[in-house]
């Protein structure tokens, strides 16, 4: 880490899955305009390496590698290759996920632990993959992309049973990185403008969402950015919700009409 910056403000080299993702282009622009290196990291390599030259182009320094999340093989070969190419990782942002839409009767085993692979053995495995070097260096910070559709029942059983479980093994995790600079927090976000977001969900934003506004992925980036600093230390297996307060509260009217 560069000793130049002072204590909040270490230059970092951050991986971030999820990459070429909606999400994504709010996340590594803020985390690069901090100052940080970025490793981005998709399925979707060409994807991924737009994103990257775009990032580059607005003078960030970003690398983009190939993984599946889901495959050991894959994250151990990724690990190596991050190693040799950009050193060492000093912060993991696991925003890889899909949302399945399907409810109980669609769904079927394979189905359902597709999703559980995606969004919660995923982030597990990056984060076992590179838990010895952040333990190394006695400081590290993780954030995993979990969802409000962790924290309440929702429709799509497969990705609310994947974020909740996301989320709680965030919290689990502290115990495993105690007494170390290392923190692990979940961010929760509602609805954010990305491709994901279907056109029936964004049109109902007014009525659930009391700010009346989708969240812009530059939000959660902010965020993110604000976690990986010291100034966040004390900050550890929380689960940060960015929705607007959609989950505070529940509307029995449509404040349109009156
Ligand atoms: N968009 C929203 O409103 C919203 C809300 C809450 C949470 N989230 C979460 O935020 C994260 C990012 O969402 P997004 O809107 O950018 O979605 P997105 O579909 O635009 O991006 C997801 C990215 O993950 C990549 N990916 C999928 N499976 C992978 C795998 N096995 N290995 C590596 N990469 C893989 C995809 O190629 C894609 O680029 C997701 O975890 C999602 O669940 C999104």
């Amino acid at each position: 880490m560069s000793e130049q910056n002072t204590a909040s403000q270490r230059s970092l080299n951050v991986l971030v899955t999820g990459a070429a993702g909606g999400m994504c282009r709010g996340i590594n622009k803020r985390l690069g305009n901090a100052g940080h290196t970025l490793v981005c990291v998709d399925l979707d390599l060409e994807r991924c390496q737009a994103a990257v030259d775009e990032l580059r182009g607005q003078g960030i320094t970003a690398h983009a590698f190939a993984a599946d999340v889901t495959r050991e093989d894959d994250v151990e070969r990724l690990r190596a290759a991050v190693k040799e190419t950009v050193g060492e990782v000093h912060a993991l942002v696991n925003a890889a996920g899909i949302l399945d839409r399907k409810m109980l009767l669609d769904h079927s085993v394979e189905s359902f632990s597709c999703a559980i692979d995606i969004n919660l053995v995923g982030p597990f495995a990056l984060i076992r993959a590179f838990a010895e070097d952040l333990l190394a260096a006695n400081w590290g910070r993780i954030v995993n992309v979990s969802s409000i559709a962790g924290t309440t029942g929702y429709p799509y059983p497969s990705y609310a049973a994947s974020k909740a479980g996301l989320s709680n093994l965030t919290r689990s995790l502290l115990v495993d990185f105690w007494g170390t600079g290392i923190t692990v927090n979940s961010v929760c976000p509602g609805v954010v403008d990305t491709p994901m977001v279907i056109q029936e969900v964004r049109d109902q934003v007014p009525n659930k969402v009391p700010t009346g506004k989708i969240v812009d992925p530059d939000e959660i980036g902010a965020l993110i950015a604000f976690l990986l600093t010291d100034d966040a230390r004390s900050i550890n297996g929380a689960d940060l919700v960015i929705d607007g307060g959609a989950t505070q509260v529940f509307r029995l009217f449509d404040p349109t009409q009156g």
